[in-house]
């Protein structure tokens, strides 16, 4: 039984103790993850099997696993499934499944309940050119493709990190925290507007609430692989520390976590979290006058964007998660998967011994190594404060009007229809190219001079939706993808998409519970839910590590401004910039 307690931190004491509301289970900690792992050892059985597929105990490197929730086996005890991996020859364990082999493990009292093996006869794949280390790659294959590059900021950067916490940066401000569950929460964020010099607020808080990861495959040892990566492994404890120079550029500056182990004691992630300005070489915004009118004009601003960026190494994969401001007002937030396949191991050698490649669940990506088909759906809790708490969401339809035959030598043309979404279910989303809305956030009583409200934009990009059965328990605890953009009645109960307590919940506390309430949502302190959504289909360019792929959403200022917020803004003149000298010219 979970229990959820309140303390008390002036008192001391325990004001409020839920124990029965929630099916789930907090959060593993990585204490209770490393002791898992070591659990199968402790079973004679366990050592026999892994001796008889040719691994030797001391090559294994194993990975708690969450089960998700199934029905009755899941019920009333702590559970994880460890799988093993051979990590001989290479660093790359994931490459080397002991395919087939799932050990079904009590959290709680440490023991073996379930060995199942129905892999023996699938060999173990090979260790040959799986390690993707820098110093494990021969020194005569090494690609040096480019010169060094760096950005020089010879005054400096914009930006200042007050207490620890508190972002300034050109016309913006907001508050950073590194978090065990969200990894980063962005909150209080406010754009200085032009024209009065005062700050406006845009957004409450913004954070990650919940991953959710379904793979492709229904048979034994893959059927439960169905990761909600924030609640199950703490999307914050698994963030490592940055790589400076790499992960990001020179002029970052760094931010620790600080953490609570098992027992409480509090413990430091350094440089879990980087600030900083990004020029990309792209441009604000620019105009030149075309010779045909005499007129000799050419104004560009180029665009410089301040980031805050972590990365998450949940086991094999790695989330980048970027929250990037630019000075007219936009935030991108831009999500970049990378990291390793979660792979299956096979007999077959090549596509051609396969007689129905559509039943292999993915793609034959090496010898013995099947990258299977999975879904990664990231859900963002966006707290939107436009100019204020009360806010309201209006759906901005475009539609094709037709024209009768004398009216216009046009047949048809496009018209814009607004509605403001009065409840909860009138604001449950789901992406269509064919009949396309923008999505505002506005603020029905702050108006422009000219008399548009006030407001801020979702803009998604490239995303995707989830394609499971609605009853398929993994979708039911994921119900948070059911679509793509929700609006609820602010609440603080209510942050984690998934439920309070994720691991081995049964769907009954997530976002899609809480919207079907359908309370009220006009002029209301609301709360905008996102997910960004990616299918992959693995390619053999993801093996032995995958190449970032990413994907982003915007949120963007409509009728927020008076007018262009950037235009006063100066140009780039050669006497601002640095003289770089080449340390030693080639
Ligand atoms: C299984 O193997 C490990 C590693 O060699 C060993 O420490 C452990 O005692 C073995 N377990 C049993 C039950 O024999
Ligand atoms: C706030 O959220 C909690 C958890 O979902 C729920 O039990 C409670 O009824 C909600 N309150 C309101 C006013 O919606």
């Amino acid at each position: 039984m979970s229990h959820v307690l309140t303390v008390d931190l002036t008192t001391r004491e325990v004001t409020v103790e839920d124990t029965a509301s929630h099916s789930g289970y907090p959060t593993m900690t990585l204490e209770e993850m490393s002791a898992a792992i070591l659990v199968p050892l402790m079973n004679a059985d366990f050592n026999r099997t892994i001796v008889q597929r040719g691994v030797d105990l001391t090559d294994l490197a194993c990975l708690p696993i969450s089960t998700g929730w199934y029905g009755k086996v899941e019920e009333n005890r702590r559970l994880i499934k460890v799988q093993c991996y051979s990590a001989k020859d290479t660093v790359n364990f994931y490459m080397r499944p002991i395919e087939g082999l799932t050990v079904l493990v009590d959290l709680d009292t440490r023991q073996v309940l379930e060995i199942s093996d129905k892999g023996g006869s699938i060999p173990i794949p090979k260790a040959a050119n799986t390690d993707y280390r820098y110093s494990a790659q021969k020194p005569n294959q090494v690609l040096k493709l480019l010169k060094p590059i760096s950005i020089e900021q010879p005054n400096g950067p914009s930006f200042t990190v007050e207490d620890d916490h508190l972002v300034k940066w050109a016309n913006w401000e907001f508050h950073l925290k590194p978090d065990a569950r969200a990894g980063v929460i962005v909150s209080r964020a406010k754009v200085r507007d032009p024209n009065t010099g005062e700050f406006r607020d845009v957004m409450y808080k913004g954070f990650t609430s919940e991953l959710f990861v379904p793979y492709m495959d229904p048979t034994d040892a893959w059927y439960f692989k169905t990761y909600m990566d924030a609640g199950e492994y703490g999307f914050g404890l698994q963030a490592m520390p940055l790589d400076p120079l790499n992960d990001c550029p020179r002029n970052a500056y760094y931010m620790d976590g600080v953490f609570a182990a098992a027992d409480g004691t509090p413990y430091v992630r350094s440089n879990m979290v980087c600030v900083f300005e990004s020029y990309a070489g792209d441009i604000a915004w620019r105009h030149t006058e075309c010779p045909i009118t005499g007129m000799q004009i050419r104004e560009v601003r180029p665009k410089v964007t301040l980031v805050v960026r972590m990365a998450a190494s949940v086991a094999n994969y790695d989330y980048i998660i970027d929250w990037e401001f630019q000075t007219d007002g936009l935030i991108r937030v831009k999500v970049g998967l990378s990291g390793i396949l979660m792979v299956k191991g096979t007999s077959y050698e090549n596509v051609n011994q396969v007689s129905s490649p559509e039943n292999l669940h993915g793609t034959l990506l090496s010898e013995n190594v099947i990258g299977v088909i999975h879904d990664h759906y990231v859900t963002f809790h966006l707290d939107m404060d436009v100019d204020g708490s009360d806010n309201s969401f209006l759906k901005v339809n475009l539609q094709r009007v037709q024209n009768s035959p004398n009216e216009s030598p046009r047949k048809s043309y496009l018209k814009a229809t607004k509605t403001v979404a009065k409840t909860e279910k009138d604001a449950q989303v789901k992406l269509k190219l064919y009949d396309p809305s923008e999505f505002h956030v506005i603020n029905p009583t702050k108006r422009t001079r000219v008399g548009n409200p006030v407001g801020y934009k979702l803009v998604p990009g490239g995303t995707a939706a989830s394609l499971l059965d609605l009853d398929d328990p993994p979708q039911k605890r994921g119900a948070f993808t059911n679509n793509q953009i929700w609006v609820t009645s602010y609440n603080r109960s209510e942050q984690w998409a998934g439920g309070l307590l994720v691991c081995q919940s049964q769907g009954e506390d997530t976002l899609a519970v809480w919207s079907d309430r359908d309370r009220p949502i006009e002029n209301k302190d609301i709360v905008l839910w996102y997910t960004l959504g990616f299918h992959h289909v693995p390619c053999q360019e993801d093996f032995p590590i995958m190449p970032t792929v990413s994907s982003s959403f915007d949120l963007k200022p409509v009728n927020f401004f008076e007018s262009n917020p950037i235009l006063r803004t100066p140009p780039n003149v050669e006497t601002d910039l640095p003289v770089c000298v080449a340390a030693a010219s080639a």
